[in-house]
């Protein structure tokens, strides 16, 4: 048996990986987890678990757009602000993972050292893509609850446009790591917001986020905003609004008809990332 950093969530002990069955994870109490065909986890299993997730079209519109990397630039200010903030970046959470990008850019720039990260998310469309991350265990769960990781665990916490679950991510985070949020600006998307119908995107503002992290014991590290226009064609337009939450509520058809009329767009992408410690 191999044992894992991450827990049980019904018992909290370790679970260990058995050699002979790479896709499976199990805890002394003898509660089992098999990996889906695509190399997912599902944690959260039994009654009370219907969550509205993103849905396969969203998740493959996400995966779309960041293929064309179009919020590269923002991966690399991730990656440096990790770097930067810590000396061992290696053990990584990734709270409301998505498809993984922004965790793939970094573990690729920390290559060649002992990485092992954990993506979290509530939707298994986007654990199937981050199951393919290497060194990334990808599970299935609800940020809200408590974390499967130990205490002290996590050297980076990677938390982008997802859920901030500031008690749990101050609990699992090591001596010297960093948590790492994203959060959008206001301006972010703003020539296409309204005409893409992708209005009532909540904004973070920085000192909520702050009052919210201190209640913790976690403080506010380093601060960055990052603004750049980005050139989109109608394909991207598209794959934008209907990553986000809009998608649950957009007609496909009806977005493609819009896209086309409004044509190819400079759009201005406007980040903050903002260091716990
Ligand atoms: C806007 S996406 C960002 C994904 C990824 N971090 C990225 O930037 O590409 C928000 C993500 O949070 C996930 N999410 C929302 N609520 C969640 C929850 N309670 N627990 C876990 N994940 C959640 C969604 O499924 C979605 O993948
Ligand atoms: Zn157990």
């Amino acid at each position: 048996m191999t044992s894992t950093s991450i827990l049980c969530p019904h018992c909290q002990q370790f679970l260990d990986r058995d050699p002979a069955r790479r896709n499976s994870l199990a805890c002394p109490d003898g509660h089992r987890f098999d990996a889906a065909k695509q190399g997912y986890f599902n944690f959260l299993t039994g009654k009370g678990t219907n969550f509205t997730e993103d849905s396969a079209g969203m998740v493959a519109a996400r995966d779309a757009f960041q293929a064309r990397h179009h919020y590269r630039p923002l991966a690399t200010a991730i990656t440096l602000a990790a770097t930067e903030a810590t000396a061992t970046p290696y053990r990584i959470l990734d709270a409301g993972a998505g498809t993984g990008y922004y965790l793939g850019v970094l573990i690729d720039a920390l290559a060649g050292n002992d990485t092992e990260a954990l993506a979290l998310d509530i939707s298994r469309y986007a654990m199937r893509r981050a199951a393919k991350v290497r060194r990334t265990t990808a599970v299935v769960w609800d940020v809200w609850r408590r974390l499967p990781t130990a205490d002290a665990s996590r050297d980076v916490v990677l938390n982008c446009f997802a859920p901030h679950n500031a008690d749990e991510f101050r609990r699992v985070l090591a001596p010297g790591g960093v948590c790492l949020v994203v959060t959008a600006l206001p301006e972010h998307l703003e020539q296409v917001r309204s005409p893409l119908g992708m209005l009532g995107i909540g904004q973070d503002k920085e000192s909520q986020l702050v009052s919210r992290f201190a209640d913790t014991g976690l403080e506010l590290t380093g601060s960055r905003e990052l603004r750049y226009p980005m050139q989109l064609d109608t394909e991207d337009l598209f794959n934008l609004a209907f990553m986000g939450p809009a998608g649950h509520h957009l007609d496909p058809d009806r977005l493609r008809h819009t896209v086309r009329e409004l044509g190819p767009q400079q759009v201005t992408a406007a980040f903050g990332i903002y260091s716990f410690a």
